[in-house]
């Protein structure tokens, strides 16, 4: 298998294994996406990419990791992505969205501002957690769930899977990365909980799971489901490589067909070894010891450090993210790289050669 070979999954098949890593652009109000991201993911199908994956876009507004995160909670934002959507799938992308909750991490700022927690005002609000552990010392403490309220979460998630499908969506990433809502339930970390939620690792999985459940039932039959999970916390005690193949097997069982292998983001202060690729290896194990597809992603930037990790079978696609805001037209560069003719935008063309 290279890079530029077709992929399919279930009824969907991408033009090569170049995904858009989901990448959060700050840019909305109320949720809803604009013009910015419109130009932003059609320059990169335009840019020929055979998967452009929305922004981690909240499935309620206390979803949202800032109060200008893209959100995905009702018909309006599903009207306002269908267009969007349309048009990464006419330049022969596929399109997908990624669904987000980002528990005791929200109500912040944007990155560029600082990124800090913002405590009070309209762009302000209470974060919930597994448990009522804030994410640095010092910051609020969040609203521990209750069973009620996570019942209420996993139909959320549902929710915006129905709206995904409605908007010309054909690839749902579900969010269990990064310390976010999902992945602090899984995290010794952060779940401190002693009801069925919390403790062993059979209870840490129990929501992750009811979410990828109820999603896949939601999210029609034909069409791929994504997971992304941090492989491992870079911290003893915390989350890593075997619980992630145990997960990812549990993940597996219940329909879900691509692991989308990151890691971190569970605490401060994680020793992350990072390299060219570094996070390929958790790709490679998990495909082989869970049998089922992964993605790899983080520091992948050359043609040939992407193609090598196709064909040696270490994952079944890439995902860049800086990358691709360095070069939306990435993928038309490296297949020129590697000696692969791909088609470029007829409006392009006489800048082909
Ligand atoms: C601007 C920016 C926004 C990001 N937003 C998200 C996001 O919404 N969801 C997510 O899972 N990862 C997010 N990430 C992480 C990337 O998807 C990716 O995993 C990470 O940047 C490593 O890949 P890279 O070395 O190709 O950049 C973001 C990264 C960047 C640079």
């Amino acid at each position: 298998m290279h890079l530029f070979d077709k992929y399919s999954i279930r009824d969907v098949t991408f033009r090569n294994r170049i995904f858009v890593s989901p990448m959060c652009q700050y840019s909305s109000d109320d949720g809803m996406p604009n013009d910015w991201h419109f130009v932003h993911l059609g320059s990169r199908a335009a840019g020929g990419a055979g998967l452009v994956l929305v922004e981690a876009s909240g499935v309620s507004p206390a979803g949202r990791i800032t109060a200008w995160d893209s959100g995905f909670w009702s018909e309006e934002h599903a009207a306002a992505f269908r267009r969007i959507a349309a048009f990464v799938e006419a330049r022969g992308a596929v399109c997908g969205i990624q669904l987000a909750h980002a528990g005791r991490k929200a109500s912040t700022d944007v990155p560029w501002r600082g990124g800090h927690v913002i405590r009070d005002g309209p762009n302000a609000w209470k974060p919930v957690a597994p448990s009522p552990i804030p994410f640095r010392d010092g910051d609020p403490i969040p609203h521990e769930l209750t069973v009620d309220e996570i019942d209420e979460i996993v139909e959320q998630f549902v929710r915006s899977t129905r709206l995904a499908h409605s908007a010309g969506f054909r690839v749902v990433e579900l969010h269990m990365a990064h310390g976010y809502l999902l992945h602090e339930f899984l995290s010794p970390l952060s779940n401190e909980r002693t009801d069925e939620y919390g403790g062993s690792l059979e209870n840490r999985m129990r929501f992750p799971l009811r979410v990828a459940e109820r999603v896949r039932q939601a999210w029609p039959d034909e069409l791929p489901l994504f997971v992304r999970i941090s492989a491992s916390d870079w911290v003893a005690g915390g989350g890593d490589l075997p619980q992630s193949i145990e997960f990812a097997k549990c993940l597996g069982a219940l329909g879900v067909d691509l692991i989308d292998c990151s890691s971190g983001g569970a605490v401060l202060g994680a020793k992350v070894e990072l390299g060219p690729g570094y996070q390929v290896p958790f790709a490679r194990a998990i495909r082989a010891e869970a049998g089922i597809a992964t993605g790899a992603v983080g520091l992948i930037t050359e043609p040939k450090q992407a193609d090598d990790i196709i064909s040696s079978s270490s994952a079944d696609a890439v995902l860049l993210a800086r990358e691709l805001l360095r070069d939306p037209y990435w993928p038309l560069h490296a297949a020129r790289a590697l000696g692969v003719d791909v088609p470029w935008p007829e409006q392009y063309q006489r800048a082909k050669t």
